[in-house]
């Protein structure tokens, strides 16, 4: 028994430490610097853990918490003070680099295109349009309220995805992404990637990416909100901070750990959800 348990718990201990190996060394396989490749299903922003944000609302009500996830704080303040890898620049390169990543979070944009009015379980298209992100992926999702830590994916309240949504990169259409949610599970889910993403803040050149989801309404009359939340990486934008992997490409300088990843939303919308007016014939009056 006793011999049993020392042997399993030597057994764990080498699967741990093969696992912090494993992280270690592979980490794109799994990590988030590239977007999501494995995960096809809806997500909340709460996940982005390392990412920093660019608007202290949103992560109104957390007091302290709320500034120092801002960018600013969490991020160019690592860079600013040549903190880990950043210490291979100089200071008027970091500087620099915070003046490039601030361009990409400028230009870094999500808006949505929706009808102000629906009916009760009317199905309608909602676009988020997104720009910038410095690729190779960002990552677009519908969820009911702009707040890092308590937004809920969209379909809570009631909107339900129809159907797959259309992803459409620079080069057009694609499916390869939303492609390995397999089919019986339903790829009508409310978070996608984008691949092919590759914005430069050097050159002022800014990706552009649309997503086209078609939503279900709920059946009750009321009106609803619904906000887009953009998950992109600032640092792979420019050669600064850029390392090439043999085998993963380009890595953000500051790591996967690193703040170079944000989280913004869009404006929250809010759709009214009534019974369309019938429109009342004009009385002719008679002269
Ligand atoms: C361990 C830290 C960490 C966590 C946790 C994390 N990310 Fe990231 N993510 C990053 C970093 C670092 C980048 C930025 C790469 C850059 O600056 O170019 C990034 C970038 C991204 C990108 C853009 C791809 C790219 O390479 O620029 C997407 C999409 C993304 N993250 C989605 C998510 C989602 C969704 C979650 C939650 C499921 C999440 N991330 C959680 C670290 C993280």
């Amino acid at each position: 028994m006793a011999v049993h348990r020392q042997h399993g718990r030597l057994l764990a201990l080498v699967f741990t430490m093969a696992g912090l190996v494993l992280l270690l060394v592979v980490p794109t396989a799994m990590a988030y610097p590239g977007g999501t490749p494995d995960f096809q299903t809806d997500v909340a922003p709460y996940c982005a853990a390392c990412h920093s944000s660019t608007a202290e609302e949103d992560l109104a009500g957390l007091g302290e918490r709320a500034k120092s996830e801002l960018a600013t704080n969490k991020h160019f303040a690592q860079i600013r003070a040549g903190a880990g890898k950043y210490g291979e620049l100089s200071v008027e390169d970091r500087a620099r680099l915070i003046g490039l990543l601030s361009a990409v979070d400028r230009n870094s944009t999500i808006t949505l295109e929706y009808p102000p009015q629906v009916a009760p379980g009317e199905t309608f298209q909602v676009t988020v349009k997104v720009t910038g992100g410095a690729g190779p992926s960002v990552g677009v999702g519908l969820v009911d309220r702009s707040h890092r830590f308590f937004a809920r994916p969209a379909s809570a309240l009631g909107w339900e995805v129809v159907g797959a949504p259309t992803i459409i990169g620079a080069k057009g259409p694609q499916s390869e992404w939303i492609s390995r949610r397999p089919e019986r599970e339903g790829r009508n889910i409310t978070f996608v990637n984008v691949d092919g993403v590759s914005s430069s803040a050097e050159e002022d050149r800014w990706s552009r990416a649309k997503i086209i989801f078609t939503l279900k309404a709920p059946d009750s009359i009321g009106d609803l909100p619904l906000v887009g939340v953009y998950f992109y990486g600032t640092e792979t934008s420019t050669r600064l901070s850029t390392r090439m992997h043999p085998d993963y490409g380009a890595q953000p300088l500051g790591g996967t750990l690193g703040k170079s990843g944000r989280v913004k939303f869009s404006e929250r919308a809010v759709i009214s959800i009534r019974e369309p007016e019938v429109q009342q014939p004009v009385a002719e009056i008679a002269p």
